[in-house]
């Protein structure tokens, strides 16, 4: 369907931001028509309304990290089930990582991804390009290739591994400079990381599990500022998980640098006490830090010296979960819990507006990938991108009901007080009440 196909729309009485009095939001061609008491007076009785009881009205959001899995590995995620936990989240864009298999490391890989999103129809699937052949770290891919393509390539990571050799780190950011795009960093020196399954601490040494400390992060993070500083380029570190990565970005912020940094709602919430019951479903890279570090990630999240929430959704097969905790594949399920656990943490505690949630969902994420039509205030005129929130509608969390095709989520069982009720993207319903709609 075309946008000037799709339907016309009535949202009856939101709360853009969650500010004000509820008002009524007309959906036409795609976009935002009309806002207010009587936005949709006069239109004919055959608009798809939807009663919305003063949920609050947010931009869609904007996933910068997500494992689809497809090609590959289309027994744990495709790009359809993985689209449709997008819908359910609340999400209208998401970056697909490039280490599939094959990996998205050329234009024919990268297109195909776009396509089949295209197709799927439920969320933009914006393919990440690999930075080097096969994620080797080794030699650099045809990025701009990669960036010419139908896809429009605009984030380029070998996430899953980091790219370590510093000279390789160098000429990447120097010619994605060049191409105006971004590098996205996993930072994790993995010299220090040999067989490390958990955070280096007292817990793992106490349950015996191979310790992954901070400098593996924190000396990469430091590296690549500097890096990106003497390359004129911009760098993003991808799930900053330490109390030191937040100094130093801190730090390189305050030089100017462009490095720009997101967190996941796992790292935010969890800490290492979880590996107690050495249940694999906490395996996770970077691990699961300790209680101050999660504490210093939603602090920075609030000022702003971390950007944006992203997932890292990383769907895996039960059998590669549920065996010995050092045996498990890294990795927990995000996307139709995230909204859930971030406004739990800031912003039913006070410390984050929904406004400010928009910023770290939505508006930021937008602005580092350079989407132009996402992120977008909500105004008559904007395209119609668009998530409704239920601050107050508990639900919990169970791993086989999700739309992912995996169950690995680390909050099964938990109640969270706010949900996602309706995804309106390119100005049609995508998922309403916990159903994706085709
Ligand atoms: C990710 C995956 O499974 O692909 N796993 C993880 O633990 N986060 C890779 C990654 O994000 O590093
Ligand atoms: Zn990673
Ligand atoms: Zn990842
Ligand atoms: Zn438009």
């Amino acid at each position: 369907m075309t946008a000037s196909e799709s339907p016309t729309l009535l949202l009856r009485r939101v709360r853009p931001y969650g500010e004000g009095a509820p008002v009524d939001v007309l959906i036409r061609d795609g976009h935002i028509a009309a806002i207010g008491p009587d936005a949709g007076a006069g239109t004919s009785p055959d608009v798809e309304r939807h009663d919305l009881d003063g949920a609050v009205l947010l931009p869609g959001f904007v996933d910068l990290h997500t494992h689809l899995r497809e090609p590959g590995r289309e027994d744990t995620e495709t790009i359809s089930t993985g689209s449709a936990a997008a819908a359910l989240g609340g999400y209208t864009a998401v970056f697909a990582m490039a280490n599939t298999q094959p990996a998205q490391d050329n234009q024919t890989v990268t297109d195909s991804v776009w396509r089949i999103g295209r197709e799927v129809g439920l969320c933009d699937v914006h393919p990440v390009g690999a930075v080097t052949l096969g994620l080797k770290g080794e030699q650099l891919t045809e990025m701009g290739q990669m960036a010419d393509g139908a896809a429009k390539v605009k984030i380029f990571s070998d996430d899953g591994m980091c790219v370590y050799d510093p000279l390789i780190m160098r000429r990447a950011l120097e010619y994605s400079a060049g191409l105006g795009v971004l590098i996205a960093q996993h930072a994790e020196e993995p010299r220090l990381t040999r067989g490390a399954v958990a955070h280096e601490g007292p817990n793992a040494a106490r349950l015996g599990l191979t310790g992954w400390p901070r400098s593996a992060e924190e000396s990469i993070v430091a590296r690549d500022a500097i890096l990106a500083r003497d390359a004129g380029a911009r760098v993003h570190i991808c799930h900053a998980s330490t109390t030191g990565t937040v100094e130093l970005l801190k730090w390189a912020k305050d030089q100017d640098i462009s490095i720009t940094a997101e967190v996941t709602p796992h790292h935010l919430l969890l800490d290492d006490s979880r590996l107690e019951t050495y249940d694999g479903v906490y395996r996770v890279n970077p691990p699961l830090r300790e209680a101050h570090d999660t504490l210093a990630l939603r602090e920075a999240l609030v000022s702003g010296v971390i950007d944006c929430v992203a997932t890292d959704h990383a769907p895996h097969a039960a059998q590669e979960k549920c065996c010995e905790f050092a045996a498990a594949r890294p990795g927990m399920l995000g996307l139709e819990t995230a909204l859930p656990i971030v406004a739990a943490l800031l912003v039913e505690t006070g410390d984050m507006t929904w406004r400010d949630l928009a910023r770290v969902m939505s508006v930021r994420p937008a602005e580092i990938a350079g989407l132009t039509d996402q992120g977008r205030p909500i105004e008559v005129g904007e395209p119609a991108n668009l998530a409704v929130v239920d601050p107050d509608s508990p639900w919990t969390v169970i791993g086989d009901e999700l739309a992912s095709l995996s169950a690995n989520t680390p909050y099964e069982g938990m109640t969270f007080a706010a949900r996602v009720v309706g995804t309106v993207y390119k100005g049609r319903m995508t998922s309403r009440d916990g159903k994706v709609l085709a």
